[in-house]
Formats: C-alpha cells, structure tokens, sequence
C-alpha cells in the first residue's frame, strides 16, 4: 500500500542547547497510516526532534505541518490538540492510577455538583480496548500491572486522546518477544485506523519488521531516507554511522582460565531467585540469557546486596566475602553496571565528571579528602575520549546527554575502579551499533585482562556473539549451561521457555 497523503511535515528545524547544536535544518514528512522510522546515533536528536514535535522542547528556526496546515506547537498540551502523542524512553503514567484514571488524567467528567462520573467513564475505556481487541485489569493502579502492559495502556492513552501521530521513542527495550508481538499487533490495527506511527529503535531488526520506510539523521541532521525494501542492514548502518561497520562483535583476545574469580552458591531472595549457584573465571565473560523476569537481574542484585534481604554465599578468589550492603560489594571488587540507569545508575544532576569519578573517589582525592578537580576532568575526559560520550564538556550534567551516551558514563562510572568482578546488566540497551561494538570490545578487554565478566542480556545474538559460557535462567533457577561456540539460538531458548 503506497500512502500520499502528508500528514506531517517538518521543514527545517534547528534547534540548539549550550554547546550543541542538536537540529540543523531537519525536515521530514510522514504520511496517514505509515510506521515510518527514525534512526541514527546516540546524540543524533532523534528524541530533540520528536520533543520539539510534541511541545516540549521549542525550536529556534523551523516550521510544522499536521494534515496542510502549519502549526504553532509550544507546549505539550498544543501538541496533544494538533494530534501529536509520545511515547517516552521513560513511561509517564501515574502509577498509582488506574488505567481509566491514566486515560481520563486532566478531565475526568463530571456530573453537575462535581460528581466524577466513574461509571461512564470506565464503560467508555473498556469499549475502547475491546475495538482494539486488548484486555487489561482496569481495578487495580497500573503500577501492578507489567512494564509491557503499562506502555500498551500508554500507547492506547495517545489513541484515546485522538492522535493522528504516535511517536514511540525506543518502546520495545524493555520487553519480552512476545510482548514485542503484541505491541506490533497494536501498531498495525493503528495503521489500519488511519494513525501514521514514528518509531525510534536501535534494534534494527525491528525496523525492517515494522516499518516501511526510515530517515536515518546523524550529528543533528538528515542522513538519507530509505524505503525498508529497498536496502538491508549493512546500507542503513553505513548512513546511519558513516562507515563501514565490518564487525560487529569482537575478536576474542581473553582466554578463560581455570581460576575461579567469583563463585556464589544458593542465592535466594525470597521472591525471583532459588538457591542460584555459578563460578566465573579469571579471563571469561559468562552470558546470563533467559526471558524477561526469569530472575537473571534479581540474581545481581542479590549478589551485590541491592536486595537487604537476600541470602547466599560469596566467594572472591576463593575467599568468602561478607556483602551486607553495595558498598561492601564494591569493596571487594565487585562492579554493577545496572540495566536501570536513570534510578540507580546515574545521579542526573550532577555532571559527567562527578558520575564518572563517583564510584572511586581514592583516586582522585587528596589525603584530606578533598575532590582534586583538575584530576577529576582528566579522568573524565579520557573516558569522554575512550567510549566516545557525545557531550560538549564533562561539566555538563548527565540528565541533559542523549539516552545512549547516559549509558555510556554508566559503563565508564566503573573502569576507572579496582575491580575483579563487573557485572553488566543489558549493557547496550539503548545504545547505537557503533557504540555497542565498543561497549563489547570493553568486555572483552576487561576479561583479558584476567577479570571476570558477567553480562545479563536479552538479546541472544549479543549473548552468542560476546560470551564464552552462557547460562539460562528459568524462573528464578539455573536452567541450563552451554559453552557459547557450541550453542546456537534454539537451544538457548529451549532452556529459557523449558522445552
Ligand atoms: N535538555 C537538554 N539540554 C542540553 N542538551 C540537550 C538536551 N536534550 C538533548 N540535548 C543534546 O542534544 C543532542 C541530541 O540529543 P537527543 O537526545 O535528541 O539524541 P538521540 O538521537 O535521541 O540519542 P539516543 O539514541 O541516545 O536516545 C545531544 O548532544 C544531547 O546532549
Ligand atoms: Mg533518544
């Protein structure tokens, strides 16, 4: 189906923080029922551009058509008038609400004397999902509900409140596949309606699956525009980073030994996890693969005592290690790299520095104690240099770096500590192709030199690709255990599902 119809046009937009310029001269046009999509680096401003599109951020130069008519979009509420929903790296429902309380969020309807007309409105809500042929629990606030359920409801919201455009900013990272299934479902019932969908993903899979055609921008601007058909993966990266991008995974310079670095026994938390014993060895990178909520990052955790009530046994270089807290971990050498960045992995107001030298203050401090600035920035600048973080100056705050480059400080917060043990939960999630071959180069350079790895991860070409041993959580057990040059998709998968 070939659709003609404009129903987005953006011409020219530019737009500039302090030290950036994030938009130079974007334009681009979407047309009535497409999933058009939109890709490039991190830091390329993608999120800038559907910011400025949904009233959050204002432009300094540009103009914006919805259906033929320009549009004056300075506020998120003018952006839901002119029919614009987004979709956030970060969900924004009330958690406390239900689902008709999210949908009706800001007017609610009420009876003459101020009555809130519940019944009606719930009634509406459910006439609305059983059109979309979804189900959900409309009794209990949606916090109880699953992170795929929430961002189904958040999505559907965007419908409910009538937007012609729907723009998902990375909305499958935190999904299972089968979930994934279901929100694609989602999107094509919306095409059929008419509603032009915009989907930003790293994964690029995703896009040739979804979409019909991408804009690919770089360093703020447009990078080419593509029918999905017409090309394949190896094109879309070469626009999208501007070169060849030959390997994707690294060259394996570690070497597993036989000397058992980390080695835990029945770790159990009471809730995720029963009794999880493993060993990692000096020089290896052990993959942790399973389904979303199989209890892999719940493992951690425990490990790493995030979790005050877990129990278990820890042993470094053979010696049991007593971990009542994280800081006891870090203590003894243990890294987390938590799949969660914006709540326990970062500290968004403080700079890229301070992030950065947080988690080992030894090294950059005095023998008064004081923080030597001057040391700080260097350290800082030689991770900006080495993981390549997008960012004018390491003085900036981490809030304001794109999604991908918080991930970036995210790994650096723990290169520069005396670590035996890193710990990377979903690593790349969010982070573009480039970045993630650096990320994996990291891990490989980590372990060779005699470290042990632990990545968690939900993506199995990652796990075949970077790991020596997999193991396969299920339900809060070990399941299974593979060396990774015999393993293969499928029998991973038979262990996490149970077949
Ligand atoms: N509120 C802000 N203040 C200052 N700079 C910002 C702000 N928001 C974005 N930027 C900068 O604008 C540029 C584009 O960022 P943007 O978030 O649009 O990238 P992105 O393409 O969405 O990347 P990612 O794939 O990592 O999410 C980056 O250099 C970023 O640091
Ligand atoms: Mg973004």
């Amino acid at each position: 189906m070939e659709n003609t119809i404009p129903v987005l046009e953006i011409k020219n937009v530019s737009k500039s923080f302090p030290g950036v310029k994030a938009l130079q001269n974007v334009s681009l046009t979407a047309y009535k029922g497409e999933c058009l999509a939109l890709i490039g680096e991190n830091g390329a401003g993608k999120s800038t551009l559907m910011k400025i599109l949904s009233g959050a951020y204002s432009m300094d130069e540009g103009e914006i058509y919805i259906e033929g008519k320009k549009v004056n979009i300075h506020n998120p509420a003018e952006g839901q008038k002119a029919g614009v929903g987004v979709i956030y790296q970060e969900l924004s429902l009330v958690r406390q609400f239900t689902a008709v309380e999210n949908l009706f969020l800001g007017r609610w309807e009420t009876a003459p004397g101020g009555v809130v007309k519940w019944k009606e409105m719930k009634k509406q809500v459910e006439d609305f999902y059983k059109s979309l042929g979804l189900h959900f629990n409309l009794n209990v606030p949606v916090g109880r509900l699953s992170v795929a359920q929430c961002q189904l409801i958040e999505i559907t919201r965007a419908v409910f409140m009538n937007s012609k455009i729907i723009v998902m900013d990375e909305p499958t990272s935190s999904l299972t596949n089968t979930e994934v299934e279901i929100l694609f479902d989602l999107m094509k019932r919306l095409q059929s309606q008419g509603i032009t969908i915009i989907f930003i993903s790293h994964k690029l899979e995703e896009l040739f699956r979804a979409c019909e055609r991408v804009y690919v921008m770089k360093d703020g601007c447009n990078a080419g525009e593509f029918q999905l058909r017409d090309i394949n993966k190896d094109t879309l990266v070469r626009a999208m980073v501007g070169r060849e991008l030959k390997n994707y995974y690294p060259r394996k310079t570690n070497t597993p030994s036989d000397k058992v670095v980390l080695e835990v026994k029945d770790v159990d938390d009471g809730k995720m996890v029963h009794g999880v014993s493993f060993q990692v060895h000096a020089g290896e990178i052990l993959g942790f693969s399973g389904l979303v909520g199989a209890g892999r990052t719940e493992t951690m955790r425990a490990i790493f005592k995030a979790e005050p009530k877990a129990k278990g046994h820890v042993y470094i270089d053979g010696q049991e290690v007593s971990i009542k807290s994280p800081a006891d971990a870090i203590r003894h050498g243990i890294a987390f790299a938590t799949e969660d960045r914006r709540y326990e992995g970062l500290v968004l107001p403080l700079s890229v520095a301070h992030n950065i030298s947080m988690a080992n203050f030894d090294s950059i401090c005095n023998k008064a104690g004081f923080i030597n600035l001057r040391k700080e920035r260097a350290l800082a600048e030689k991770y900006k240099d080495n993981f390549n973080i997008r960012t004018p100056d390491v003085n900036k705050k981490v809030g304001e770096l794109s999604g991908g480059n918080q991930q970036k400080v995210v790994v650096a917060k723990w290169m520069n500590t005396n670590v035996r043990v890193f710990i990377f939960d979903e690593p790349t999630r969010g982070i573009d192709v480039g970045a993630k071959a650096e990320i994996y180069q990291l891990m490989v350079d980590i372990a060779a030199q005699g470290n042990a790895v632990i990545m968690v991860s939900s993506e199995l070409p990652e796990v075949l690709g970077v790991s020596d041993r997999i193991l396969i959580m299920r339900e809060g057990k070990i399941t299974g255990e593979l060396l990774a040059h015999e393993a293969d998709e499928e029998s991973i998968i038979s262990f996490a599902i149970g077949g």
